[in-house]
Parts: structure tokens; C-alpha cells; sequence
């Protein structure tokens, strides 16, 4: 099956009994067995689920990977893939994660001994300087959150190989449309779900996808013993978001780079970072291992502050909110809204500059996109 049919197709079977197209959606908790010791390859849903089950062989078919294990939010996720640690052990991790994960590894899992260092991924060198004998997992997040740096996975496959490291990406920024990291040698690829993969803004979801069988077995245990599983309506809805990937992302990419183009030409705007424009720094890296740029773009506007908060306060149609990845244009200003509690040198110091703005480019019509900051940034 080529890429766009395994999206529509894989690992959805119409419904045995009555033959329905959508499967219908197993909302129980519980399975009653034919006989002690016997069932019909189901007992409680915590531990499994048809819908669910459903949803991660589609999850999994997508990436190129043989299984696929979903959990109710992308940081459930990231929680239960570092949960194949033990303490004492240490991490390398991107320095521009999503600010939730770095939080979770700061604020929680240092709790239990559980070490971290963050460093430019962007740059091997950096990354092979930073492994000691205790790092057992290097975390790699490509294109970043919020400012789009792009790694090398291939490059990083091979240090991990080389240091027994366990390597996981998150690919939520690119999809398994333009990024499968299961073919640059990732033993573990995780997406937050409620973004692009479901994209339509209506539930909250995780996935990773592994082709390692132990691994595998792992996170499939730690999913049924800790229990942050998605419900079945939420697995249901994300099938059906699911179906249309491929056509969302070609749009979210094309309008994606007009508005890239527009930005860059604007005299408000100082800085725009976006994969696809030949400007960003890692460009040919992401050119040569993404099949297209996704649709996130960052950037700086001149006047700080101040400004941000009057384009964020100006736009009309793009809408003022923190998530991503959706049908709609989304608009956030980290420094006013997702990092206003972050101390400003803190803030400064991860690049995170007064005047940033993240816009998640949707699928309407890119003029009108284009047309609503453009009047925005007239008052800024
Ligand atoms: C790159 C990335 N990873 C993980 C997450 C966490 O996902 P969720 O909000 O589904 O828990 C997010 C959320 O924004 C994200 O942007």
C-alpha cells in the first residue's frame, strides 16, 4: 500500500456484523468471557480495547512501524516512554522542547532521579560532548517547539547506536506525512495526538510507534499497568481526523509557505524561522530528510512586547490560542501567554525573545490568512 492509502485504509476493517464503513466504537470497560481462562481477545479495556486497538495499527501502519501504543495526552506519552528508565539513569534532550515536556522532566521525574541535559540537537558535535556512561536515552524533538530547530536523525541514530542509547523523537511539529524516524533509526517515534494527527481541535491523544519488539512489549505493559489510556470515543475520533492527513498537511505546508514569504517581506517583522524558507538555518538538513516543512512558523516581530500583545489583540480570523496543528490558524505570543510566569532572563536565555510569535497556519484560503495579519501588524 503507497503512503496516502495506508492513511484512508490501513488497519480499519469494516465492522464483521453488520458491515458498517466507520467501525463502531467500543464503549465499554469491561468483557464478558465465555469460560474461565477464556475470551474473545479482550477483558477490560485499560488493557485493551478494539477501538483503541484499531487506532494504533493505523497509527503505527502511517509510520512505518509495527506497533503503535496510545495514551490520553502527547505528555502521558513522553511520561510512559521515560518510564522505561530507572533512577540514576540520564537523558540527553533537545533544548527547545515543547515547555510541557522540559517542565515534566525538571519538576517531576528529577523527583525520582532521573537526570537531564539539554543541548543544541541541531549540532552532533554537541550532543556526543554531553552522553556519559549514565545516559541511557537521547530525546530528540524535530522541528521544536516553538523555534523550529531541525535535527539530524540519522546523525543522532548513529551516536545513540554507538553510546546503547534508547532514541526517541517527537514528531508531532511533522508528521508522519513529511518525517517517518523509523527510517533514519529511531527506536521510538512519539506524536501528541491532539494535534495534526487527529486536527480538528477535538480531543487530547498520544502515540508512540516502535518496530522493537521489547520495546514494544515495554510500553504496552506500562500502558495497561499505569492506565493513561484515551477513551474509545476520543481513539474513534482521532481515526476519523486521521483519514484526511495527507490532504490537511499538503494545504497546512502550502499556506504555510506563502505566509512564511509574506512575513519575511514585512517591514514590522525582524526574524521568520520556518523549515522551508531557505533563511532557516537547518534548511537543507530538513529538506534532505522531510518530505515537506509542515505548517509552523515562528517569528520575531519588531517592538517587543508591546507589539506582540497588539497583533495577538488585532487578528480576527487567526484565533488567539496555545495548541496547534488543527484545521483553524492558531496564534500564540509566548512571552504574554504560554511563558508569562517564566522568569524574563529564563525566558530570554532559551530564546524565547519578547517579540516571538508562533503561528500554527490552518487550511483556510491562504490570502484570507495572509490578509488578517497583515492588517494585525499595521497597528502593531
Ligand atoms: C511537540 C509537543 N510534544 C508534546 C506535546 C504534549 O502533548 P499534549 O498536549 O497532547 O499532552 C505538545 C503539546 O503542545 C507538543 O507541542
Amino acid at each position: 500500500m503507497k503512503f496516502d492509502t495506508k492513511v484512508v485504509r490501513a488497519g480499519i476493517t469494516p465492522d464483521p456484523t453488520t458491515g458498517a464503513i466507520v467501525p463502531p466504537i467500543f464503549q465499554t470497560a469491561t468483557y464478558v468471557l465465555d469460560e474461565v481462562g477464556k475470551d474473545k481477545g479482550f477483558d477490560y479495556t485499560r488493557s485493551s480495547n478494539p477501538t483503541r486497538q484499531m487506532l494504533e495499527a493505523q497509527l503505527a501502519a502511517i509510520d512505518g512501524g509495527a506497533h503503535g501504543i496510545c495514551f490520553a495526552s502527547g505528555m502521558a506519552t513522553v511520561d510512559s516512554c521515560l518510564k522505561l528508565l530507572k533512577s540514576g539513569d540520564h537523558v540527553v534532550c533537545s533544548d527547545d522542547v515543547y515547555g510541557g515536556v522540559s517542565r515534566h522532566f525538571n519538576q517531576v521525574l528529577t523527583r525520582y532521579n532521573l537526570n537531564f541535559t539539554y543541548v543544541d540537537s541541531s549540532d552532533p558535535d554537541k550532543v556526543r560532548e554531553v552522553i556519559r556512561p549514565e545516559t541511557k536515552m537521547l530525546w530528540v524533538e524535530t522541528p521544536t517547539n516553538p523555534l523550529l530547530k531541525v535535527t539530524d536523525l540519522a546523525a543522532m541514530s548513529k551516536l545513540a547506536k554507538e553510546h546503547g542509547l534508547i532514541f526517541g523523537v517527537d514528531s508531532t511539529f511533522a508528521t508522519p506525512v513529511f518525517l517517518r524516524p523509523l527510517e533514519f533509526g529511531a527506536d521510538l517515534v512519539m506524536h501528541s495526538t491532539t494535534k495534526y494527527l487527529s486536527g480538528h481541535n477535538q480531543i487530547i491523544g498520544g502515540v508512540v510507534i516502535t518496530n522493537r519488539q521489547d520495546l514494544a512489549e515495554e510500553m504496552k505493559f506500562i500502558q495497561k499497568t499505569i492506565g493513561a489510556v484515551p477513551s474509545p470515543f476520543d481513539c474513534w475520533l482521532t481515526m476519523l481526523g486521521l483519514k484526511t492527513l495527507h490532504l490537511r498537511m499538503d494545504r497546512h505546508a502550502t499556506n504555510a509557505q506563502v505566509v512564511a514569504e509574506f512575513l519575511e517581506a514585512h517591514p514590522k517583522v525582524e526574524r521568520v524561522t520556518y523549515p522551508g524558507l531557505a533563511s532557516h538555518p537547518q534548511h537543507a538538513v530538513a529538506k534532505a530528510q522531510m518530505d515537506g516543512f509542515s505548517g509552523m512558523i515562528s517569528f520575531e516581530l519588531v517592538g517587543g512586547i508591546a507589539a506582540g500583545r497588539t497583533v495577538m489583540n488585532s487578528v480576527r480570523l487567526c484565533a488567539l490560542a496555545e495548541s496547534l496543528g488543527a484545521v483553524e490558524t492558531m496564534i500564540t505570543h509566548p512571552a504574554t501567554m504560554t511563558h508569562v510566569d517564566v522568569p524574563v532572563e529564563e525566558r530570554h536565555a532559551r530564546g524565547l525573545t519578547d517579540g516571538l510569535v508562533r503561528i500554527s497556519v490552518g487550511i483556510e484560503d491562504a490570502d484570507d490568512i495572509v490578509a488578517d495579519l497583515e492588517q494585525a501588524l499595521k497597528k502593531a
